[in-house]
C-alpha cells in the first residue's frame, strides 16, 4: 500500500522538476518564449536635434521655437543607427528611420511613426513597422509603442516595443529597445 501510494507522487515530483527545467530553458532561448513572443534587444544611437552637422534628427517643420522636441506642431525626421550594444563602436545591426510630430498641446509627448530596418544578422533585409507616443520624461523612463507589422522575416508581425533612454551626452542619446514580436 505504502509503495503504491508513494510511487505516483515521486514520479509527479520528477515530472514537475522536468517541467521547471524545460521552462527555464524556454525562458533563456532567443526564439519564441513560452508566451509565443520573440524578444530582441538592441540600442538606438541618436545624435540629437541641434547637435551640429551630423545630427541624426532634423526639423522638417519648425512651427514653434519651444526648445522641447515635442513643441506642438513641429515635425521632425530621423535616421538613427541601431547597434548591438550601448557602446558607440558596437556592431551596427540596422537603422531606425522615421518621423515624429509634436502632437501634444501640453508638449509632454510626441507621436512617432517609424521603421526598424535590419542590415545585419539573422534579420538582415527584414523590417518592423511601429508607431506610438514617446513621453518627455527623465532618462530611464520606460515607455511602450506598438509593433504594427513588418516585412521579410517579420511579415504579419505584431507586438510591442519597450524603450528607455539609458545614456545621454550633450550631443547624443542612446536608448535600449526591447521588441516583443508575435506572429499569431
Ligand atoms: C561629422 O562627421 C564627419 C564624418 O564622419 C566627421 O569628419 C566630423 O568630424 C563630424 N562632425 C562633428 C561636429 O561631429
Ligand atoms: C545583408 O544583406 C545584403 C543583401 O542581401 C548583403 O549585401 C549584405 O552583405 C548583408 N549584410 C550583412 C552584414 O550580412
Ligand atoms: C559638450 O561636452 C563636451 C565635453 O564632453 C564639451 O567639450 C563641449 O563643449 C560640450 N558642448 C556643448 C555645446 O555644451
Amino acid at each position: 500500500m505504502k509503495m503504491a501510494s508513494s510511487a505516483p507522487s515521486s514520479s509527479l515530483l520528477l515530472l514537475l522538476l522536468l517541467l521547471i527545467v524545460l521552462l527555464a530553458a524556454a525562458a533563456t532561448a532567443s526564439s519564441p518564449n513560452r508566451n509565443g513572443y520573440v524578444h530582441l534587444r538592441f540600442y538606438n544611437h541618436e545624435r540629437i536635434l541641434g547637435s551640429g552637422p551630423n545630427a541624426t534628427v532634423v526639423y522638417s517643420v519648425h512651427r514653434t521655437s519651444s526648445s522641447s522636441v515635442s513643441g506642438f506642431g513641429n515635425v521632425y525626421v530621423y535616421d538613427n543607427l541601431l547597434r548591438a550594444g550601448v557602446e558607440t563602436d558596437s556592431p551596427i545591426i540596422g537603422r531606425n528611420q522615421g518621423m515624429g510630430v509634436g502632437s501634444s498641446m501640453a508638449e509632454n509627448s510626441g507621436l512617432t511613426n517609424f521603421q526598424l530596418v535590419f542590415t545585419a544578422g539573422e534579420y538582415n533585409g527584414s523590417s518592423l513597422a511601429l508607431q506610438g507616443l514617446f513621453p518627455v520624461a527623465p532618462l530611464g523612463t520606460l515607455f511602450e509603442r506598438a509593433i504594427t507589422g513588418g516585412t521579410g522575416k517579420f511579415r504579419l508581425a505584431r507586438g510591442y516595443l519597450l524603450t528607455s533612454e539609458v545614456h545621454a551626452t550633450n550631443t547624443t542619446l542612446t536608448g535600449q529597445l526591447d521588441a516583443y514580436i508575435s506572429f499569431r
